[in-house]
């Protein structure tokens, strides 16, 4: 099985779900498949929609990915509740230590600037050190985030506002973190075990 990097995302309004799409193409863009997928929703009567057409995840596809991009709504604060739970159902993975140097980053939207973005791009980043993983995030030769008023950070990538449209500065930041993600995947200890 060729590797991949699994953009793992919950989206209830499309938002998140554009930032995940860009750091797909991204990720594709720099030579490695990407896998996306979503998790369902906790009322389960909409799970279509929450969907959005991509394919809810599997233990398998989390475990046997090369990286993963990890992105939620910024909901008071933290990651929604659906990511959350699927993250609770992975406890096989960290018994196997399946995630172990694995590279990771994160995403999120929120509906205002100062709503709470980095709090929850780091309450998804908690349970990726718990897993093991190596997480990722933004270094400051990106020129979008010292001079953007929009989305991202150096803990990951993002979006502000109504709409899910992103901004050419939120568009930019999620390519580098897309980039940087298959950049590292190639080079990651789990990577080299791999192929030995
Ligand atoms: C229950 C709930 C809590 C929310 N909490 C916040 C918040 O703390 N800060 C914020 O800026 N936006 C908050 N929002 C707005 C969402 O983060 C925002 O609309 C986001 O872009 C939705 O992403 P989506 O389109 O991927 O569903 C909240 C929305 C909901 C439904």
């Amino acid at each position: 099985m060729s590797a991949y990097v699994l953009v793992l995302y919950y989206s209830r309004h499309g938002a998140t779900r554009e930032l995940a799409r860009r750091i797909a193409r991204a990720v594709e863009a720099s030579g490695l498949p990407a896998r996306l997928r979503t998790v369902p929703s906790l009322q389960g009567n909409d799970e279509a929609e929450v969907a959005g057409g991509d394919l809810i995840c599997s233990l398998a596809d989390l475990a046997e990915c090369a990286g993963l991009a990890l992105g939620s709504p910024t909901r008071f604060g933290t990651m929604a509740a659906p990511l959350k739970a699927f993250l609770e159902t992975t406890s096989p993975l960290w018994l196997q230590g399946a995630l172990i140097d694995k590279p990771a980053a994160v995403f999120t939207s929120s509906q205002s600037a100062h709503g709470g973005q980095e709090a929850t791009l780091l309450s998804m980043i908690l349970p990726l050190l718990h897993h093991g993983m190596a997480l990722i995030g933004l270094p400051y030769d990106q020129a979008a985030l010292m001079h953007s008023r929009d989305g991202g950070s150096p803990y990951g990538a993002g979006h502000i506002g109504e709409r899910p449209r992103l901004t050419p500065s939120e568009a930019d930041l999620a390519d580098a973190l897309g980039q940087r993600l298959a950049r590292w995947c190639r080079q990651a200890p789990a990577a080299t075990r791999e192929a030995q």
